[in-house]
């Protein structure tokens, strides 16, 4: 074709594009979407509702280096381009991009399990501020976050990603953050829906779950953030549900989530690649993420051959429009590149501050004082010091605060000669790769201790310092589960002489030893956990985490952060552990196999403190617990009050020690003896006080209603809440009631359900 006559071919193009039947093209944002829906070819429609992400461009393309997917724009319609990116822990983006000086670090926050163990929604709030402003100041549009999955069992690699073994918790911490980063104009991505409760074949694995359980245990969370928070967009997850894979579940994803949640936003798949596509589209997922050329294919066919209707590709579309609409790229925000990082990182020693967790503190070990000599810090994991787990939910962060910089930014002095012994032994291993349990584990930063620290090297240091600080540490991240074994679960055999050698000298001399544990998920204390003074449980707790925990060491801050999960005795107590892959070793995918192919859910509703409690089981740490500086007393006398469906409980709360301090409150329900089967006692509500000085007192009131007290009936598809005597515990942990009240409840309640799952 001469230049001429292809000139002219294009321009019939462009005109005939950019008018229909005589008028301008309409435009996303200034005609009616349905209009602008009209106006769209198949083609288009289809390419909406596939992500440009792989084999569609390369990372270059990207708008944000390092985003893990984007949509794609049609110009000819003013739709632009939206950005989607990871994840829970912070903004996860690239920290360098060729030809390019400046950086682009985002805040390390602390882990989603830390962050929940503070028990306070205004602070995830304010984390979720800061994070959602990252996002907006780095041209993102959304943030592939909060993961709010149940910690069914301890060993789940990705429950550092997640809050609790607790729905209500899980769904009212999520709704928090949801509302901090949305409040940045900004969406969130709340996942992975639904019970994605293990990563040993997450792609494949059918959860296989009672329907009580289900909702109950396994979507209560969901239910709570969508109808708290509404964010903008859900991640539908990898997994199967009772064989069927959640992104092709109508079910799940129209019938329960859009007509008896109401939820308006769009779903996304996680980031599956090829699967059936027009069943995905057709079950409501409005986003195939990553994204690839063949899947609009598919959508096109199946929509010419009658496969799929067309009604459901419009619907999605629509969706998609509206969530387009909201995005700070549609509304042509002016990114600066340059969020106040050191305002950001304020905020997340804060919120550090308030989840670590005082597990153990005999004789008022703690808090120590800056002048009472030098400390002697053990343990690799005290200068390898971890911010967060990795995968997706790992942030590129400028710098990582260890316990050896923290304790000495806190003007403590610390024993010269542990610091380069560790020092060497660090560099001398020079990688943080180690062969785990036999295998290559390159997931797991994990790093033994040296052996080389003698009995007697260790007897010189309780000589030359006045108190020992020993870290262990453990990773863990997406795609691989945990082991039951040493070296994850349990203590390795060096570091228990590590433990055992440092408390004998310590102890000879009159010197108190303090264990810091610097890990993303549960692991086996009761058999150790007698030979220390002091154990502070400090997660992982993002790059300010050593300032954090220096902040509690030396009592700037007092601990207020509780157990948002069970530390159990034996992992063996866990009720779920009798189905999980805790023994994977690396075989092939076979669906029939137990734990790998499906994973039965056999325990039902007895996860965590509803197992450990109802059937007196003992425990090492009970769910809600955690240890203060002061202690609290809950006054007699809490009142309960009605106002339609609502209960609202007061109770007054005073300091009766001598540093000022916050207490978290618990309230449980248990319920009187019905048709179902129900734990001895569950979380209906929680609230933090103020920091309340010595003698100060604070009425905190916590409110529940009869949708909360409801539990699933599966023979009738309804949420019942049974007539009869309520007794409301209050207290400071599940074992450690300090008020009970009762009230009645003079009919049934009943609320019947379309969706069935
Ligand atoms: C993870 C998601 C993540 C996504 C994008 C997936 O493999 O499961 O949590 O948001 O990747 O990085």
């Amino acid at each position: 074709m001469n230049k001429f006559l292809f000139l002219l071919f294009f321009l019939s193009i462009v005109s005939s594009q950019s008018l229909i039947a005589g008028n301008k093209v309409p435009q996303l944002g200034k005609d009616p979407i349905n209009k602008v829906i009209s106006a769209m070819t198949l083609e288009e429609k289809a390419q909406l509702l596939v992500g440009r992400g792989q084999n569609n461009i390369s990372n270059k393309d990207y708008i944000v280096s390092g985003a893990a997917g984007m949509t794609i724009s049609i110009p000819r319609l003013g739709i632009p381009s939206t950005v989607e990116s990871d994840g829970p822990a912070g903004l996860r983006i690239d920290p360098r991009r060729k030809e390019d000086s400046k950086t682009y670090y985002c805040t390390g926050f602390p882990i989603a399990t830390l962050l929940s163990s503070t028990w306070n929604t205004d602070v995830v709030e304010e984390v979720g501020a800061a994070m959602g402003n990252e996002v907006l100041e780095y041209g993102c549009d959304v943030l592939l976050a909060p993961g709010m999955n149940i910690h069914r069992n301890p060993l789940c690699g990705r429950n550092f990603e997640y809050y609790s073994e607790d729905p209500l918790l899980t769904g009212k911490i999520a709704a928090a953050m949801v509302n901090g980063v949305q409040s940045q104009g900004v969406g969130t991505s709340i996942k992975h829906f639904a019970a994605n409760n293990q990563e040993t074949f997450r792609m494949q694995n059918s959860s296989n779950i009672s329907q009580r359980a289900l909702r109950e245990l396994y979507l209560k969370g969901f239910e709570i953030a969508v109808k708290e928070s509404h964010p903008w967009t859900i991640m539908s997850s990898y997994n199967k549900i009772n064989g069927a894979y959640t992104q092709e579940d109508y079910s799940l994803l129209t019938s329960l989530l859009r007509e008896d949640w109401g939820y308006k936003g769009i779903v996304m798949t996680d980031w599956t690649g090829l699967r059936n596509t027009k069943a995905q589209v057709h079950a409501g997922n409005d986003l195939m993420m990553p994204g690839k050329s063949d899947q609009v294919k598919e959508i096109i066919l199946a929509v010419k051959s009658g496969k799929l209707s067309i009604s459901d590709v419009d619907r999605n579309v629509k969706r998609m429009l509206e969530f387009i609409m909201k995005t700070p790229r549609f509304k042509k925000y002016n990114y600066t590149n340059k969020p106040d990082l050191k305002a950001h990182a304020f905020i997340t020693r804060k919120s550090a501050d308030e989840g670590i967790i005082l597990l153990k503190n005999d004789d008022n070990t703690l808090p120590l004082k800056t002048e009472s000599g030098d400390i002697a810090l053990f343990g690799v994991g005290s200068y390898n010091f971890l911010a967060g787990g990795t995968g997706s939910g790992d942030v590129n962060k400028a710098y990582v605060i260890n316990m050896y910089q923290g304790l000495k930014n806190a003007g403590f002095e610390l024993q010269p000669k542990l610091n380069s012994f560790y020092e060497k032994y660090i560099e001398a291993e020079n990688v943080q790769i180690k062969e785990l349990n036999g295998k290559k584990a390159w997931w797991q930063v994990f790093m033994p201790e040296e052996a080389k620290i003698i009995p007697e090297y260790i007897k010189n240091r309780a000589k030359d310092s006045e108190v020992a600080v020993i870290t262990f540490f453990r990773s863990s991240g997406e795609g691989h589960d945990r082991h039951k074994t040493e070296g994850d679960f349990l203590l390795t055999k060096k570091e228990r002489d590590i433990l055992e050698n440092v408390t004998k000298s310590f102890h000879a001399v009159n010197k108190k030893v303090i264990v810091v544990l610097n890990i993303g998920g549960v692991i086996e204390t009761a058999s150790w956990k007698n030979i220390p003074d002091a154990i502070i449980l400090a997660w992982q707790p993002g790059q300010e985490g050593g300032n954090s925990v220096a902040d509690i060491i030396k009592g700037n801050v007092n601990p207020s952060g509780k157990l948002t999960m069970t530390f159990p005795v034996r992992y063996s107590d866990v009720p779920s552990s009798k189905n999980f892959p805790s023994d994977y070793q690396g075989e092939k995918f076979n669906t029939d196999k137990k734990d790998i192919g499906y994973t039965d859910y056999d325990e039902g509703l007895w996860i965590g403190y509803r197992y450990f409690n109802t059937f007196d089981k003992s425990v090492s740490y009970p769910f809600g617990y955690g240890l203060s500086y002061t202690t609290f007393d809950y006054a007699a006398g809490a009142k309960i009050k009605k106002s339609g469906k609502s209960y609202t409980v007061a109770v007054k709360i005073t300091n009766t020690g001598k540093v000022a301090g916050k207490e978290v409150a618990e309230l449980y329900i248990s319920a009187p003896k019905g048709k179902l089967e129900k734990p001895a006692m569950e979380l209906k509500a929680f609230t933090k006080t103020k920091l309340l000085q010595p003698g100060e007192s604070e009425i905190v009131t916590m409110t529940f209603n009869l949708h909360d007290l409801a539990s699933f009936d599966e023979s009738i598809n309804s949420w019942i809440t049974d007539n009869g005597k309520y007794k409301v515990s209050i207290g400071s942990s599940v074992q450690d009631v300090r008020q009970t009240i009762f009230f009645d409840v003079k009919n049934v309640y009943k609320e019947k359900m379309k969706a069935k799952i």
